[in-house]
């Protein structure tokens, strides 16, 4: 994935290697969280009119930072440590 593919204040669900990832364009920063809800695994949406992630399986919402909005979820999702290389987005 690279960071051009993700539109500043939106997010973008999808794989970077073989990990789910949740990546949002503040416009000056990126954030890379691991798309794994902390409820039970599923993968979260990206919900553009709210401006969070959202899981299918049973309702938690993440903000952009990963927080936690709406549970059942208790805790955030996992930052991933991340480079950019030439404006791909490499995990490290
Ligand atoms: S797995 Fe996400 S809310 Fe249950």
């Amino acid at each position: 994935m690279k960071s051009a593919d993700v539109p500043a204040m939106q997010g973008v669900a999808g794989k970077i290697g073989d990990r789910k990832v949740a990546v949002y364009n503040s416009g000056d920063a990126l954030v890379v969280l691991e798309n794994i809800c902390t409820h039970m695994g599923c993968q979260t949406d990206w919900n553009p009119e709210e401006q969070l992630w959202e899981c299918p399986c049973h309702g938690s919402r993440y903000n952009s930072d990963g927080s936690v909005v709406r549970g059942p979820a208790m805790n955030p999702l996992t930052p991933l440590p991340f480079r950019l290389d030439d404006g791909e987005i490499v995990l490290d």
